[in-house]
């Protein structure tokens, strides 16, 4: 079986990890490299692709954005369908594909599986808001961002006694907002999911101040709405109809100073969450995510997202946990025996051989 990989949507940190994966599992399971498409599924209908083996892989793991490229939606994949991309892959003799990519991959990837080629799909988006999986590709690596920008913005905020007003991203959703205001300790976070109220937004900040605080931060996402306490200008639509996200920090921030008279600034902090070195989290999950993808396609299922489920907070009695040891797993530890170059597994501890 050859396998064909590509990236589509928004870039973010550790998709490299997630083709690497790719590359090395289908590497260790078929003794095949694995053909990697451009710019997404452009990628694709114009037949621009290249041979990924280890070497190709080689220094990619702490490198930010795709070593594919990627791209957003296609005027041709509209007009015509999943017919191309089925000619190609088969051109290039690429039986199965895995798709790196947000909820726009996913639709096309879905349209590739209902026409009956075998897709599996890995999740990825720093807004963290793919359906059926509790975290993507990229999000860690923003929120740490996004978290050290709330951290530097009191330091600042405290000496000159202001509001500080931060701008994330989050289209639809507010994960990113949610997790540095909570890590970051802000005053107030404003997400797509709840309409703010800015009057009483305002009133809790004076109250703050006048109480005992010197310095709030507002984070807020790109994709705030508010309830009729104020009217959201009308930023217009893209070419596809989705709503153009402009200004909505610097928005809630004139608000803000105007109600409540402090001085406030505001600070986008845009793609630098989308860029950089990748964090560790984003590393791993890149790495499970992809290797359990070829898995997936090797145990001959398809038309499915690999993604990951966590447990909530759970109680566990102090009897039961109390002198033990939580060790390696031993999927953790065929991840091991996967990257590294020296076996880790014996093959008597082996549930499957990579080696
Ligand atoms: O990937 C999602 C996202 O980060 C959104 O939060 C943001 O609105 C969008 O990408 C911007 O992407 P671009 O300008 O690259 O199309």
């Amino acid at each position: 079986m050859q396998i064909g990989v590509l990236t589509g949507g928004g870039d973010c940190a550790g998709l490299n990890a997630a083709i690497r994966a790719v590359v090395r599992m289908a590497g260790h399971e078929l003794d095949r490299s694995v053909v990697g498409y451009r710019r997404g599924w452009n990628g694709v209908l114009d037949g621009d692709s290249i041979t990924l083996d280890s070497e190709a892989m080689r220094g990619t793991l702490p490198r930010g954005g795709t070593m594919l490229g990627t791209s957003r939606s296609s005027r041709r994949l509209e007009s015509e369908g999943t017919a191309p991309l089925i000619a190609q892959l088969e051109r290039d003799g690429v039986e199965a594909l895995v798709t790196i990519g947000g909820d726009g991959t996913l639709i096309t990837a879905g349209r590739l599986s209902e026409a009956g080629f075998p897709v599996v799909a890995v999740p990825k988006t720093i807004d963290n808001d793919v359906f059926g999986t509790d975290i993507c590709i990229g999000f860690d690596t923003a929120l740490g961002v996004a978290t050290e920008a709330v951290d530097r913005l009191h330091t600042t905020a405290e000496s000159h006694n202001r509001i500080m007003v931060l701008e994330v991203m989050g289209r639809e959703t507010g994960h990113i907002a949610a997790g540095a205001g909570i890590a970051g300790g802000a005053a107030a976070v404003l997400v797509p999911e709840a309409p703010f109220n800015i009057d009483e937004i305002a009133e809790r900040l004076v109250a703050r101040h006048h109480r005992d605080r010197n310095a709030s931060i507002v984070v807020v996402a790109e994709g705030a709405i508010a309830d009729g306490s104020v009217e959201i200008p009308d930023t217009g639509a893209d070419e596809w109809g989705n709503r153009v996200l402009d200004g909505m920090g610097q928005f809630v921030g004139e608000l803000l100073a105007e109600r409540t008279g402090f001085d406030t600034r505001t600070t986008v902090l845009g793609y630098i969450q989308r860029g950089g070195p990748p964090s560790p989290a984003d590393r791993l999950l890149g790495s499970r995510l992809g290797a359990r993808a070829v898995e997936v396609l090797m145990e001959g299922q398809s038309g499915a997202m690999v993604g990951v489920h966590s447990v909530g907070i759970a109680l566990q009695p102090l009897a039961e946990v109390a002198g033990r040891t939580r060790y390696l797993s031993q999927d953790q530890l065929e991840m091991l025996d996967l990257i590294s170059t020296a076996p880790v597994l014996t093959r008597h501890s082996k549930s499957r051989r990579w080696f």
